[in-house]
């Protein structure tokens, strides 16, 4: 008989989406012009698009009652941040893709962990498509001193990598990039979303068959996507983005996706002469060189995952000299900005639409938590005013579209964080107040004042 003829597959480059024929449009994200061609996954399950490590062993149905809940063994990197996105440490045979721009330290905080595991007597192998192992050695240099458990390899074929993995059984791997490893299965250029998924693919049948833990750092593109794009998301079981200003030296690692502990998990890291180093007090951090009285400054409370994180909220108003007035945010989203100035201008009968506004949270942290509001329209009213925001005062709240203060999550714990900062005073949603309950305006020592709308907001201050 004809041995059947292995077909190709085309999938969606945006979402993952896998077809039979090519199309011009996804069904599935919508985007144009995004199907590429490729030899199916060795393994591949159809319908399972990426998400199972193809047929290794056979399971069998189990009752859900006899089901013994966790068992996975996680391994502590010993770099508390990290530990902390990770949900507590490494997972056995678990696949990380850790995103980031070009530069921002992905390989450095990658050797730094590999440093510590191989010194708690990990075997350790860390392959690098990028740079030579000169190069790597001049980084580790400043790094400080290696145990003899670390290997380099400096490889870009894929099955090198794989047949260096499968002999050396290593405890965990780094693939230093996933753009620039190749895989002749594939056909098509190193760095196309066709490789890529190709490589993830045969490294996750590796993670899962050898319980080896694989650490993927991938270049995020323009477009603020990892590079070979979304669809290494699905792939992958943790996905952690490396985010930072450039100019600063403030480095945060955040947790988007977690197949086995919390996401949105933050750890902050300063970027240093001979490495990264942990911020035990992020928001003792953020809030250094915070101008004291100064109008257009205000300082609010954010939280990360689970961590509340005090940031400060900068506004700068002034009269308009075009037609059109310039809005700018940084830091956190632009049409909120946008949308809280229409609300004063509407609620408070304020004519921002003579106004340019310049809006940034400072540190270099990206937020997009609704809590932010107030502290936002506290800085814009305050910057419009020319009088400065009590500088011993943390505000926070959610604002809605009639300009009504809605109540936040976790409004305690952010309290009790800005007392930890030495604040005396916090401005939240009435609401919270009246779940806090306890009749007083005083919670462990902060005054705390309620507000229901921003006039009251204008009133307090
Ligand atoms: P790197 O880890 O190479 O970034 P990525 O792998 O994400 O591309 O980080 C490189 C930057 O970090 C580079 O600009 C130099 C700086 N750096 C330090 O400031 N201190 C250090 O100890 C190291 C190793 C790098
Ligand atoms: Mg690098």
């Amino acid at each position: 008989m004809a041995k059947a003829k292995k077909k190709t597959v085309f999938f969606c480059k945006e979402c993952g989406y896998e077809s039979p024929k090519w199309l011009g449009q996804c069904p599935m994200c919508h985007e144009w012009d995004s199907f590429t061609e490729a030899p199916p996954a060795a393994g591949y399950i159809p319908g399972n698009a990426g998400g199972a490590p193809g047929i290794i062993t056979r399971n069998m149905p189990a009752r859900l009652n006899e089901v013994k809940a966790g068992g996975e063994e996680r391994t502590v990197t010993g770099i508390g941040e990290l530990d902390r996105v990770l949900g507590g440490g490494i997972i056995a045979g678990s696949l990380v893709l850790a995103g980031g721009d070009p530069g921002i330290g992905k390989s450095t905080l990658l050797l730094q962990m590999c440093q510590k595991l191989s010194a708690d007597g990990h075997k350790i192998l860390y392959v690098s498509g990028e740079e030579s192992q000169g190069q790597i050695k001049m980084r580790a240099e400043r790094l400080g001193s290696f145990s003899n458990n670390l290997y380099i390899l400096c490889e870009t074929d894929l099955h090198a990598v794989s047949d260096a993995i499968t002999d050396m059984k290593p405890a965990v791997v780094i693939i230093d990039s996933i753009q620039t490893m190749y895989s002749s299965e594939a056909g098509q250029t190193p760095g196309s979303a066709g490789q890529i998924r190709e490589s993830t693919g045969i490294l996750m049948r590796l993670a899962k068959s050898l319980k080896v833990s694989i650490f993927i750092v991938g270049h995020v593109t323009k477009e603020g996507i990892v590079a070979g794009p979304r669809m290494l998301e699905h792939m992958v079981d943790t996905v952690l983005y490396f985010e930072g200003d450039g100019v600063a030296s403030y480095r945060f690692l955040r947790g988007v996706k977690n197949r086995f502990g919390p996401t949105n998990e933050i750890g902050v890291f300063e970027m240093q002469q001979d490495g990264l180093k942990e911020v035990l007090n992020p928001s003792g951090y953020m809030l250094q060189g915070k101008p004291e009285n100064e109008p257009g400054s205000v300082v609010t409370c954010c939280i990360e995952g689970t961590r509340p994180i005090l940031v400060e909220v900068q506004a700068l108003v002034c009269q308009t000299n075009f037609n059109m007035p310039r809005r700018t945010s940084a830091g956190t989203d632009y049409n909120r900005v946008n949308l809280l100035m229409a609300v004063i201008e509407k609620r408070l009968g304020i004519r921002m639409g003579g106004y340019d506004a310049y809006i940034n949270v400072a540190g270099g942290m990206k937020i997009n938590e609704p809590a932010l509001d107030l502290g936002i329209v506290a800085a814009i009213l305050s910057s419009y005013r020319n009088q400065a925001f009590d500088s011993r005062t943390v505000c926070f709240g959610e604002v809605g579209l009639v300009g009504e203060v809605r109540a936040v999550n976790l409004p305690e714990q952010r309290v009790m964080e800005a007392a930890k900062l030495g604040f005396e005073r916090c401005i939240l949603p009435k609401t919270n107040i009246q779940k806090l309950g306890n009749g007083t305006n005083n919670l462990n020592g902060m005054q705390v004042m309620g507000v229901g709308s921003i006039y009251e907001l204008l009133e307090v201050i």
